[in-house]
């Protein structure tokens, strides 16, 4: 009996990827965040919610984002939505779900290191290659295309890509390896600096924001062992410049404290 109680418990909880069934306030700025996950992802979904936005916090897998739903438990406007931002389909039917919903920032987050080793002269893997544009590169610009009306329907307009420094000449050739995330970060500039061009006329900003050496999984997988701040104190600083940014910042490289990384 007791077991037949729990399964039927189990049945009656709402699953991770439904929205709550609760209405945005519109008198609220909304925001869009891939990879909301964990990392970054998480810390920018935490800091909007608690700033009172409405929060769409996609991620891969929600109901493993458990972290994710305790957020949502708190804080009545953030949706956890499914969103794989290498597939066509899974965005697609998104930006249906959503349509008619201004999106006044659209955060591309989602993003990969990829293998090391994969990515070092000698053992390129080229399948890691495609894995790491897939997400890095077609994703942001996928989502970005897939959630323009959205966008230009609000009233901040912006569409915020992190990173970008290893994608430049001045950081990215500092120091040799990290091919792959390097080539993807560096495509993945120049399409949202194509966007920018193509959308100047329409109001709409878009921003690359560096967001330091953060304490993440990805960090962990660049190898990188030296100085890091946390996910929390960089998502915060990267949402003040978030603040900040007006079209004289649009299609611009900036770093989490506002310093501009010419590309
Ligand atoms: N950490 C740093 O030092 C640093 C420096 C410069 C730039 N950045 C940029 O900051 C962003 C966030 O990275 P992070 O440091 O927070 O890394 P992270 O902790 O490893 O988080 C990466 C996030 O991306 C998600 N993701 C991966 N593939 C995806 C896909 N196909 N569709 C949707 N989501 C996907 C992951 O979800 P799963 O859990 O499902 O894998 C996870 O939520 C990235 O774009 C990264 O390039 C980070």
């Amino acid at each position: 009996m007791v077991w037949i109680a729990l399964v039927l418990l189990t049945l009656h909880q709402p699953a991770a990827s439904q929205p709550v069934a609760t209405e945005f306030d519109a008198g609220k700025p909304t925001v869009l965040i891939t990879g909301a996950n964990r990392g970054l992802g998480l810390e920018f979904s935490r800091h909007y919610a608690a700033g009172g936005w409405n929060v769409i916090a996609s991620c891969r897998q929600p109901v493993m984002a458990l972290e994710l739903a305790a957020l949502a438990g708190k804080f009545p406007r953030v949706r956890i939505e499914q969103l794989d931002v290498t597939s066509d389909q899974q965005v697609l039917a998104l930006a249906e779900k959503y349509r008619g919903q201004p999106i006044d920032v659209l955060l591309n987050n989602a993003g990969i290191y990829g293998t090391l080793e994969k990515q070092t002269l000698g053992s390129f893997d080229y399948e890691e290659l495609k894995r790491v544009f897939d997400v890095n590169t077609i994703g942001s610009l996928r989502v970005s295309e897939a959630f323009l009306d959205h966008v230009l329907a609000s009233e901040q307009k912006k569409i915020i890509s992190l990173g970008g420094g290893m994608g430049t000449q001045s950081i990215g050739r500092l120091f040799g390896g990290h091919y792959f995330i390097k080539m993807s970060k560096s495509a993945h500039l120049m399409a949202m600096g194509v966007l920018q061009k193509d959308m100047q006329k329409t109001g709409l900003i878009v921003t690359m924001i560096s967001p330091g050496r953060v304490d993440t999984q990805l960090m962990r997988d660049s190898g990188w062992t030296g100085s890091s701040i946390s996910a929390e104190e960089s998502a915060r600083l990267v949402i003040e410049q978030i603040d900040k940014i007006d079209a004289t910042m649009s299609g611009r490289l900036i770093l989490y404290n506002g310093k501009i990384i010419p590309w």
